[in-house]
């Protein structure tokens, strides 16, 4: 069963965004579903890097359309990435200093964080993005 199932509440109403969102759960589950199989080590941080990339790429994408949208929220927002991309960059640390386990700790921040700040911060932005001629 997957960790995480998309739900219509999660959406932020703007199209490209909740396509972006869905791709990061997907890759959630995926990588939840090989550390249950036992997958290789190797396999497994292949699948976390690949997600924190794709997340990465998400928050940049994200911070550009509210950037030129001249959000007015833009500054919380942009604080709340930095505190996951720090929290991720130490994972990933972590994990290449061998300790395995780790992973499962980043999976559920990971998919709290997913769901704690798409359904507060993320959906604050959805009007402003769907007003806005660059998006
Ligand atoms: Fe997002
Ligand atoms: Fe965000």
């Amino acid at each position: 069963m997957a960790l995480i199932q998309w739900e219509e509440k999660y959406s932020v109403n703007v199209i490209e965004l909740d396509k972006e969102h869905k791709r990061l759960l997907e890759m959630l589950n995926e990588l939840h579903s090989a550390m249950k199989l036992g997958k290789s080590r190797e396999l497994v941080e292949k699948l976390v890097n690949e997600a924190v990339d794709y997340c990465d790429k998400h928050l940049d994408h994200e911070e550009d359309l509210m950037k030129r949208c001249n959000y007015s929220g833009l500054s919380e927002h942009l604080k709340q990435h930095e505190i996951f991309r720090q929290k991720v960059t130490g994972f990933k640390l972590s994990l290449k200093k061998n300790n395995y386990t780790l992973s499962v700790g980043l999976i559920s921040f990971f998919k709290d964080w997913f769901i704690n700040h798409i359904c507060t911060e993320d959906k604050k932005y959805s009007t402003n993005i769907n007003n806005c001629k660059y998006s």
